[in-house]
């Protein structure tokens, strides 16, 4: 049974990361954090970035979005911050700080909710899914990007191994398909469209969920 990351960890892991995060996640992290913006770009409108961190995937917008992000960290946020202020990133509209299991937006406001290499990692990740269904708006699409647990053979073994030595780093390595599969199986709100391997080398998984109910929009 996977444990849960305390809310605390995550925030005193990426206290630590703020300062090394773009140099260090930056370039490992590039293809999958594309993919994910790429998806929300074809989506189009009012994106919802839930933890945006520091604001790498910036670039990967341009003006026919309007970009909101999440994070609890200030420290990463500060880091957003500071590239907003650049004035680069003009269709960023404003970043806040905010737990994803408790999102303070009105319901259905946004056409897409991006989280990348997010899920895997916060207290209650049906939670934080359900949270994201009920601020995208009906026909909206929920992207993720993220490594998945590999359920079967020696990669599932070292994961394993690792998911108990990298729970402090803020990572949760042995995280599964399943259980977002799980979340969208008993959810009435939204169905999994996609599911595919993030080229060049499969390393990551980009998931996407489709709000499918047609509740009246305001
Ligand atoms: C691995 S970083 C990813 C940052 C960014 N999406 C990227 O691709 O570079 C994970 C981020 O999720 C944030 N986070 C973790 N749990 C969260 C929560 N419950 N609510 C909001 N943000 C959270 C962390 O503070 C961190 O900035």
């Amino acid at each position: 049974m996977t444990s849960d990351l305390e809310k605390n960890v995550v925030e005193t892991a990426y206290a630590r990361w703020a300062p090394i995060y773009d140099a260090v996640c930056g370039p490992v992290m590039v293809m999958g954090r594309r993919a994910a913006a790429e998806a929300a770009r074809a989506v189009g409108g009012k994106i919802l970035e839930v933890g945006v961190g520091t604001g790498l995937s910036f670039d990967d917008y341009d003006a026919s979005t309007e970009i909101t992000g999440i994070d609890m960290s200030a420290p990463m946020l500060e880091k957003a911050r500071a590239k907003m202020a650049s004035g680069r990133y003009p269709w960023v509209k404003d970043v806040v700080q905010m737990d994803a299991h408790h999102m303070t937006f009105p319901d259905a406001v946004f056409d897409c909710v991006v989280a990348q290499f997010v899920i895997t990692l916060v207290a209650n990740p049906e939670q934080v899914l359900s949270e994201c269904a009920r601020v995208v708006k009906p026909g909206g699409k929920i992207i993720l990007v993220n490594h998945l647990y590999s359920e079967v053979g020696m990669a599932a073994a070292v994961e394993r191994w690792a998911a108990k030595r990298t729970r402090k780093l803020g990572l949760r390595p042995e995280f599964p398909f399943a259980r977002l599969q799980a979340w969208a199986d008993s959810n009435d709100t939204a169905q999994l469209i996609e599911r595919r391997k993030v080229a060049p080398f499969g390393v990551y998984t980009l998931v996407c969920f489709q709000r499918t109910d047609t509740a009246l929009v305001a």
